[in-house]
């Protein structure tokens, strides 16, 4: 394929502060250099026997590849960030003071983050991330370091070439030339077509139907709160043997004994169940004793999942003794 220049989106004429030659050099050297440079890397890597071609070039070639696709992206983005005259839109102000607490504290990050790399080298890029659903700000250095899944709306260039003919070494009066030139009736657009990025798909477990789930970390905010609620490790028996730890406030009940055990347990209190994953026996005992008449519920996830993010454990042999696994 051959990848296809995009015009300079903004009116450089309509730039204040920064001067035509440096948008012009900026846009036919390094945009254009980078777009040069991808079609050439995609040449040689559409003609290249991938099975007889070692893996250094390979990997040359391929990194080589996302720096000049992600150079050439990114300074799409850089000049179509500017025209504007750097009034924050409402829908805008709205969603930076939503993510960051303030449309001021965003620009004094953002701001900080250019400076910060005046005398070296990257982008300062302000990001949505469909997965949370949140904005960020974000450096993407060598060009390659854009966060995976995320959609960029604003882009600032902090490479010397950007500013070095109209701000010398001045990288702090370019960072905040570059705001004043922002177009951010461009980037609400940009974020409204953001927003619409489904987040990435959850887990299904169709054969399990509504039953009702409770995340690792609602449940860490339940311990933490001291609330009332019933934790069952159930594990399978089988895999027990392979286990060295148990959650923290976790009483560990065979699951294949559900009718033994479940009558020791208060339905006035609610009883979160979970096995080694998440799957079949922690969302299969949740039924059951939701069948029973229990407020229960299964955690999302299990056990890895709560070791996962770093939930209060303890050795099984403590448990081994307390319950006579
Ligand atoms: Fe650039």
């Amino acid at each position: 394929m051959r990848y296809q220049l995009k015009q300079i989106y903004c009116r450089p004429w309509t730039l204040s502060g920064l001067s035509l030659k440096l948008i012009e050099s900026h846009y036919e050297n390094n945009y254009g250099g980078a777009l040069r440079r991808l079609n050439a890397i995609t040449e040689q890597l559409e003609s290249l026997d991938f099975a007889k071609t070692p893996g250094y070039v390979i990997n040359g070639l391929k990194r080589e590849e996302l720096v000049a696709l992600n150079s050439t992206l990114l300074h799409e983005l850089y000049f179509a960030s500017m025209g504007g005259e750097g009034r924050v839109t409402k829908a805008m102000s709205e969603a930076l003071a939503r993510d960051f607490g303030s449309v001021q504290r965003w620009r004094t990050e953002f701001s900080a983050m250019g400076y910060a790399l005046g005398g070296g080298s990257g982008w300062v890029l302000l990001s949505w991330m469909p997965r949370d659903g949140r904005l960020i700000n974000q450096y993407a250095t060598e060009h390659s370091q854009a966060i995976a899944g995320g959609v960029p709306l604003l882009a600032l260039d902090m490479y010397e070439h950007a500013y070095h003919i109209d701000f010398g070494a001045n990288a702090t009066a370019y960072v905040d030339t570059f705001l004043r030139n922002v177009d951010w009736q461009a980037v609400e657009g940009r974020y409204e077509d953001a927003s619409k990025v489904a987040q990435p798909r959850p887990l299904v477990q169709e054969e399990f139907g509504d039953l009702p789930g409770v995340s690792v970390e609602e449940v860490k905010e339940m311990l933490d709160a001291g609330k009332p609620v019933q934790i069952i490790d159930a594990r399978p028996r089988h895999s027990m043997s392979r286990q060295q730890d148990i959650m923290d406030g976790a009483t560990w009940r065979d699951p294949d004994l559900v009718q033994e055990w479940s009558g020791e347990l208060s339905k006035s209190d609610p009883v979160v169940v979970f096995c080694v994953y998440g799957f079949h026996v922690g969302c299969k005992n949740a039924i059951m004793l939701r069948e029973a008449g229990f407020d229960a519920k299964y955690m999302k996830g299990g056990h890895s999942a709560w070791k996962a993010i770093g939930g209060a454990i303890k050795p099984i042999a403590e448990q081994s003794q307390e319950n006579e696994v």
